[in-house]
């Protein structure tokens, strides 16, 4: 269901669900990437004359007030983005929440503090989470879903409350929505996914599915030495995930198997401990010196990966190479940012996904408009590719408001 479906939103309040979860270093905001996404939703509901009770949450707080995780600085940025005041409550469903939306006017926007505040926003148990909901409800005419980034949470906010207020889903999800089924259903190939992040055990589901969907895997980060090991190959100090040997291994055998190649770096930058300032050097990956972690790929594998991109009509990214945020870990991440962009230039369709990706590449210098689509989602363009079902989405099937 469209905006456009929600007739007439003129003097309606309407609650707008996004993703404002950014990183912050104290208050400053460090990539407002998502406040941005945000933007064209809010201001095509202006527009329309409706009162706009944004809500959103940042981190993950312990279902009670923590000012660490407070929404404040993204009220004022967002206003900044905006051009016009956003009237902060600083609690989500309480007094102040009420009286500022009751304070709006038409075409005027609020900020809800963080929802995560609120036990009833995470919790396992549906009648608190509904119990929830309902008081969000209650601030609203209908509810907009445009938080991308939080559609594979079953929360109040996102699941809920669309079963309790007329709704939609608003363009950033739509969009975002688009892509993703570009990649699903018969993706222009060659098909590459590069993968990278600290921990293989956050994308073995994905993996599992990209082996019968894509024609590449390119794997980097801190996840690719559990792949190392799994070859044989000893990782020193680097992230290793035993628990998932097996798993891995068995990955291996099926992408040989069906076809599928898996292409891992041959070299690796190796540092004695995790610091910019620690003695580092290239080495063969086979030969990582027992008191060094790998926290990059190396030249040679930079290279290669970006050759082997060179020729893809798609390509969907998900994760640095390396510990980027150091310089002297940053280049793998950088040489595969541009061989992504060069493709772009070609044609194919490049997709860059979550949180710390779309980071990466702005903190590197490259602008969103280098790639085909800079996806505000992180697990949840995961779990999309995943081929799960997404809650934030399916509701929309079966939905009662
Ligand atoms: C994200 O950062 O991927 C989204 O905002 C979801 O956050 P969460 O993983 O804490 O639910």
């Amino acid at each position: 269901k469209t905006l456009a479906e929600l007739g007439d939103l003129r003097g309606k309040r309407v609650l707008v669900r996004s993703d404002l979860n950014v990183p912050l270093d104290g208050q400053t905001i460090t990539d407002d990437g998502r406040i941005r996404a945000s933007l064209p939703t809010i201001t095509q509901l202006t527009q329309a004359g409706a009162r706009v009770v944004v809500c959103a949450h940042l981190g993950r707080p312990k279902g009670a007030p923590d000012p660490q995780f407070s929404l404040a600085p993204v009220a004022a940025r967002l206003g900044e983005l905006l051009g016009t005041d956003v009237a902060f409550a600083d609690d989500t469903v309480g007094e102040s929440a009420r009286s500022t939306v009751e304070a709006l006017q038409d075409g005027q926007v609020a900020l809800l503090e963080n929802l995560r505040f609120n036990p009833g926003e995470t919790s396992k148990d549906e009648a608190e989470r509904g119990a929830f909901a309902d008081q969000l409800a209650q601030l609203a005419d209908a509810y907009v879903s445009d938080g991308f980034g939080v559609v594979h949470r079953a929360q109040a906010s996102v699941y809920d409350i669309a079963t309790r207020l007329p709704a939609a889903m608003g363009g950033l999800v739509q969009t975002e929505v688009d892509v993703l089924q570009r990649l699903t259903s018969d993706p222009e190939r060659p098909y590459a996914v590069v993968l990278g992040g600290a921990k293989v055990s956050d994308k073995l589901g994905v993996i599992d599915n990209l082996l019968g969907t894509a024609d590449r895997l390119l794997i980097g980060g801190g996840m690719v030495f559990t792949f190392l090991k799994a070859q044989g190959h000893e990782v020193g100090k680097s992230l290793l995930e035993e628990d998932q040997l097996a798993t891995v291994t068995e990955y291996l055998e099926r992408a040989e198997r069906d076809g599928v190649e898996i292409i891992l770096p041959t070299d690796v930058v190796a540092a004695t401990e995790f610091s910019a300032d620690a003695e580092h050097e290239v080495v063969a990956a086979d030969a990582i010196p027992a008191d060094r972690m790998g926290l990059d790929i190396g030249p040679d594998s930079a290279k290669h990966f970006a050759d082997k991109l060179a020729d893809c009509r798609t390509v969907f990214w998900n994760g640095p190479m390396g510990a980027f945020e150091m310089a002297p870990y940053a280049s793998g991440t950088e040489t595969v940012a541009r061989a992504l962009v060069e493709a772009t230039k070609g044609g194919a369709l490049t997709v860059v996904g979550g949180g710390d990706s779309a980071a990466a590449v702005r903190q590197l210098g490259f602008a969103d408009s280098d790639f085909g689509h800079i996806s505000t989602g992180g697990g949840a363009s995961l779990e999309y590719l995943e081929g799960k079902e997404l809650p934030g989405l399916s509701v929309f099937d079966g939905e009662e408001g």
